[in-house]
């Protein structure tokens, strides 16, 4: 099973470099929805199931959204954004890839979720400021190291004023450096955010499901 997922990771390095040596830092996502043709076993972070370090923090914490507004930040298949949904929250749901956003109406269209295709780097302008809640699950690590800032500003512009964001990630030391997909975040990644006028709020490491991989976090914000 490790086997199976290590050689998934080796495939999804592959697209992602064939990509990044053409400049292209996000094309490779859609090329990998597209080539998993409905089998999400192809896709290492597409279990079909909310995120088990994020649910685990929303239950400790009793999250509920008592009809508040909610942003899914490259939302992918869609089960955070229907996990939100479950707990009460109006979601909104988005990614870079038409065919994930497909996929995802496909599992959850039935709900009363928007999920939308965007660019986090080109976003509504009615999303700016605009949501209660913000949820960030794994789109930053993916992401080259030197887009980080900007891609913090980008997911941070989405909070309202009193709202609040959960960021769920890989976390590493500052002083690490990281030398492959995904990249992990160091708490000095992370002080963009308070750049960006937010405040943590909580921060939480869990172990890793699997050896040998890096601990995650779930840190939490308010505007
Ligand atoms: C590692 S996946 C995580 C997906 C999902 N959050 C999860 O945890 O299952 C990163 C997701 O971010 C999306 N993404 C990457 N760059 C993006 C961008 N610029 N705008 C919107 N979505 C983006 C990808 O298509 C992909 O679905």
């Amino acid at each position: 099973m490790e086997q199976d997922l290590e050689k998934l990771r080796e495939r999804v390095k592959e697209i992602q470099s064939e990509f990044a040596e053409r400049g292209d830092a996000t094309g490779w996502f859609e090329a990998l929805y597209k080539e998993a043709d409905g089998n999400n076993e192809i896709i290492p972070w597409a279990d079909l199931e909310p995120n088990v370090y994020f649910r685990q923090w929303a239950e400790a914490n009793e999250l509920k959204g008592n009809g508040r507004s909610a942003l899914v930040v490259g939302c992918g298949l869609g089960d955070d954004a229907k996990y939100l949904n479950d707990l009460g929250f109006n979601v909104t749901a988005f990614d870079i890839s038409p065919t994930a956003i497909e996929w995802a109406k496909r599992l959850y269209g039935g709900l009363d979720i928007q999920f939308e295709v965007a660019d986090l780097f080109e976003p509504y302008r009615g999303w700016l400021g605009a949501f209660d809640f913000v949820l960030e699950i794994y789109t930053i690590q993916p992401l080259p190291l030197t887009m980080r800032p900007q891609v913090i500003d980008a997911v941070a512009a989405f909070v309202a004023e009193n709202g609040k964001l959960v960021v769920v990630t890989r976390g590493r030391e500052d002083d690490v450096e990281p030398n492959e997909l995904p990249w992990p975040l160091s708490r000095k990644d992370l002080s963009r955010f308070a750049a960006n006028g937010l405040r943590q709020t909580n921060f939480q490491v869990f172990p890793p499901e699997n050896d040998g991989e890096p601990d995650r976090w779930v840190i939490e914000y308010e505007r």
